[in-house]
């Protein structure tokens, strides 16, 4: 079987920082995605690669170790932190495709351990809400990286344009900013636990100074959202320029970013913020009419890149249905994790002796050259497990966003017409 999933990358464009107090934020997808595929694999082995980031490894998604056999490890925790949390462990190939830089604050931790939660739910047919996607991401980051906002992660798993209000509730804004604009990466890697933590202290030293700004941001974000929403681009600019300052105000900015934005605005964009974290990273302009002036202004002591904003949030699909004969006799003797004939594995919850065991849906019953079994209890307690251990993670997320006014996005996310349901009592599992 081969599934793949995507999740676009995001542009924060008000309220960074401030949505750690529990101001709002707007973020907004972009153009630039994450790619995973997971296939089965004839190997023993787990193995992840990325030739867009020159990776590959060796995992242990049980007891989420590597083997690095070449490029940086980067974002390969998030993708074994998601796997350790929802996939029963059997050995899987695993391909991502990225063409979101990474550490430049459009999200791409969040579109990878996104589109890497939405193929393996897809791989081992589990269903979710978009809400529930969401969650366990905002869980994999949090693990990973020990400060995040649900922010990236939702934005990455909905798409669109969304407005995260005071009480962490999501509002999808109904409106779309045509306009493309300019996002100027820096070579700097921008640390979003370094920065937070410089927010935090600068708040504890100067409370009555900073508690203002903070709380400004949040009304500048309200005014922002209402600009959004009636199109007018100018006054989203504008408010843009004075969210810089502000974040300027509270010790993010530096050297390189001020120069990105000062120089975007010399080239004609109407808005021009630091997006993200700052401390390094990227700035975000908005220049209708004007991308290739401002790209290539920036472009002169930068990276820049080019991006229109995106409706589009996760997808996965099912690419191809498992098929027995392309099991090797050897990997499904050998493989110690594996579940065919091996009852030594802890993770396989079959009970049943029977070592005749196929422990999918995809199995083609009718083929006589297989002495497996087809065997639907095996395959629903697998997934059952994995969904146990989901839940788990869900049950301890203490970060939870609420997500309103939404039914058609909490509509369960994937219909996969190939598989067979997997049955329970479960009311929030219909189809
Ligand atoms: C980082 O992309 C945005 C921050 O507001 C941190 C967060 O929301 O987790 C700086």
């Amino acid at each position: 079987m081969e599934v793949m999933a995507s999740a676009p990358g995001k542009t924060i464009l008000f309220g960074e920082h401030a949505v750690v107090y529990s101001q709002p934020a707007i973020a907004a997808a972009v153009s630039k995605r994450a790619i995973v595929h997971i296939k089965d694999t004839q190997s023993n082995k787990t193995i992840l690669k990325s030739e867009d980031l020159g990776f590959e490894a060796e995992l242990d998604t049980k007891n989420k170790k590597y083997i690095l056999k070449k490029g940086k490890p980067g974002i390969i925790r998030y993708i074994l932190e998601a796997l350790h949390i929802a996939h029963n462990h059997n050995p899987i190939e695993i391909t991502l495709s990225i063409d979101i830089p990474i550490g430049s604050g459009l999200g791409s931790s969040a579109a990878v351990t996104v589109a890497t939660l939405a193929a393996l739910y897809r791989y081992h047919n589990i269903y979710f809400t978009k809400k529930e996607l969401a969650e366990i991401a905002h869980q994999v980051e949090f693990n990973v990286q020990g400060e995040a906002s649900p922010l990236d992660t939702l934005i990455s798993t909905y798409g669109g344009l969304i407005y995260l209000d005071r009480n962490k509730e999501l509002h999808k804004i109904n409106a779309h900013i045509n306009a493309p604009f300019v996002v100027g990466v820096t070579s700097k890697y921008g640390s979003t636990s370094k920065m937070v933590k410089g927010v935090k202290l600068l708040k504890e030293r100067f409370p009555k100074v900073m508690d203002p700004v903070i709380e400004t941001i949040g009304d500048l974000t309200d005014e922002a959202k209402t600009a959004i929403e009636k199109g007018n681009i100018n006054k989203i600019g504008e408010l843009m320029n004075i969210n810089h300052g502000l974040l300027d105000a509270i010790g993010v900015n530096t050297k390189e970013l001020s120069r990105m934005v000062y120089i975007a605005r010399g080239a004609g964009a109407i808005g021009s913020k630091i997006t993200g974290a700052g401390g390094g990273g990227s700035i975000i302009s908005l220049c209708p009419g004007k991308v290739d002036d401002v790209s290539n202004a920036i472009g002169v002591y930068d990276s820049t890149i080019k991006l229109t904003f995106s409706k589009k949030g996760v997808t996965s699909k099912l690419i191809g249905a498992r098929n027995i004969n392309n099991y090797g006799k050897n990997n499904r003797k050998n493989n110690p994790n594996s579940n065919y004939n091996n009852n030594n594995n802890p993770n396989n919850n079959n009970n049943n002796n029977n070592n005749k065991k196929y422990p999918t849906k995809y199995t083609n019953t009718n083929s006589k050259k297989s002495n497996f079994v087809n065997n639907n209890n095996s395959s629903a307690s697998n997934s059952r497990n994995i969904e146990k251990r989901v839940n788990n993670v869900k049950s301890n997320n203490n970060n939870k966003s609420k997500i309103k006014n939404n039914n058609k996005d909490n509509k369960k996310f994937y219909q996969n017409q190939n598989a067979q349901p997997i049955k329970n009592n479960r009311k929030d599992y219909a189809r």
